[in-house]
């Protein structure tokens, strides 16, 4: 297999437009479609990828441009850099389309969709697929509610709202924030994948696809190892479970840490294509930075909570994340990953709830070595199954 890739179309200045094409085995091709997502205050470019197997499969679809803009600027009440502002609203099915015709397919080819997860920027594209093409649409069972409900966007806000409030986070306005409820992206999944293995198809199996479920990034994240069962070189799609140079956001750190130890055993992987950013080459590399990653956030969050602090001050303390977070100004993925670190601690018996003020919950360790209670976190880790239903939750 050729690690490098072959590039068909390069990046536009926005960091996306890529076409770049991968030759597996019997010479059946992996394409990436690289299409628009915004960086810094989002994750970036989506890869979307197309496998060639008995289906031609197409592994996620990306988020439009107009929803794109609406979610990460207007509905936060974030400033918009003039030029994402002047991008046409279709510019990410644009730059979709364009990139399957240089790739020498069309969307009517598109035989099986296949959703890593169930973020907006992984599966909102998806209808620009589905009015082209008659392909059928495939997700884990457990993302399926974000996927299929057309009010999941709303519910989300709504039930997010006290928990922001209790984390201490200043939320945006009522006005603004009424308009998550009004976009619906939903689809009909087809077919739910429910266990690991290759990937049925149609009353066929794929022997090039084998599915591995991937939670800990949302309850019903799959990864995707590709090629032959034989291949010495494989090519593993990761989704948003391993990411570089940003580091993935963990719905449930104990659940993702341990994701992260099963995908460190797969053997045979020549390269890991992502759902955003750089290829990653060493997959144990990776997987052992993530890990001391977070270990450190524990690390931090545990010393911050000598005297009691809510989940808003740990987010916003300098050096907690590589960009400094303004206090002030709505952050929901700073306080949900400064949460989730609280939480593994609160689970380990490291940190407990001091008391509430407000409504704001504040946090207060426990006194011992931090190496003690990452003992107990790791071990929570460790009773963590990859399988559906986690005991703990
Ligand atoms: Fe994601
Ligand atoms: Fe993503």
């Amino acid at each position: 297999m050729d690690r490098q890739g072959r590039i068909i179309r390069p990046n536009s200045d926005l960091g996306s437009g890529r076409v770049k094409q991968y030759i597996l085995s019997k010479g059946r091709k992996l394409t990436q479609i690289t299409t628009f997502c915004p960086a810094v205050i989002g994750p970036g470019p989506t890869h979307i990828y197309l496998i060639e197997d008995r289906l031609l499969t197409m592994v996620d679809t990306g988020i439009p441009t107009g929803l794109a803009k609406q979610a990460f600027y207007y509905w936060r009440n974030q400033r918009i850099p003039p030029k994402v502002r002047d991008l046409s609203d279709q510019h990410s099915e644009l730059e979709l389309a364009t990139g399957l015709k240089a790739a020498g397919y069309s969307l009517k080819d598109v035989e099986l969709l296949l959703i890593s997860h169930g973020h907006l920027d992984h599966f909102s594209m998806s209808r620009v697929v589905l009015e082209k093409s008659r392909a059928r649409v495939m997700a884990h069972l457990l993302d399926t509610d974000e996927i299929c409900n057309p009010w999941n966007m709303a519910k989300e806000w709504i039930m997010s709202r006290p928990k922001f409030l209790a984390m201490g986070v200043p939320l945006p306005s009522a006005q603004s924030s009424s308009a998550w409820g009004m976009s619906d992206f939903s689809l009909k999944v087809d077919q739910p994948i429910f266990e690991e293995g290759w990937l049925p198809m149609d009353g066929y199996q794929s022997k090039f696809i084998f599915v591995r479920h991937t939670p800990g990034h949302s309850p019903g994240g799959i990864s995707l190892l590709v090629g032959e069962e034989d291949d010495r070189e494989k090519i593993l799609l990761g989704g948003d479970v391993l990411l570089h140079p940003i580091t993935p956001h963990p719905d449930d750190l104990a659940t993702y840490l341990n994701t992260l130890e099963g995908l460190e055993r797969l053997k045979d992987v020549a390269l890991v294509l992502p759902g955003h950013g750089s290829n990653i080459r060493d997959l144990k590399r990776r997987v052992a930075f993530l890990k001391r990653y977070h270990r450190h956030r524990l690390y931090l969050t545990y010393q911050a909570c000598r005297r009691p602090r809510s989940v808003w001050e740990i987010a916003t303390m300098p050096y907690y994340f590589d960009i400094p977070v303004n206090p002030c100004e709505f952050n929901p993925l700073a306080a949900t990953e400064a949460m989730v670190h609280i939480r593994l601690l609160r689970q380990a018996r490291g940190l407990h709830l001091s008391h509430t003020e407000k409504g704001v919950s504040y946090f207060q360790s426990s006194g011992e070595k931090f190496d003690q209670v990452y003992e107990r976190a790791r071990e929570i880790i460790g009773q963590r199954a990859p399988s559906f239903i986690d005991p703990l939750r």
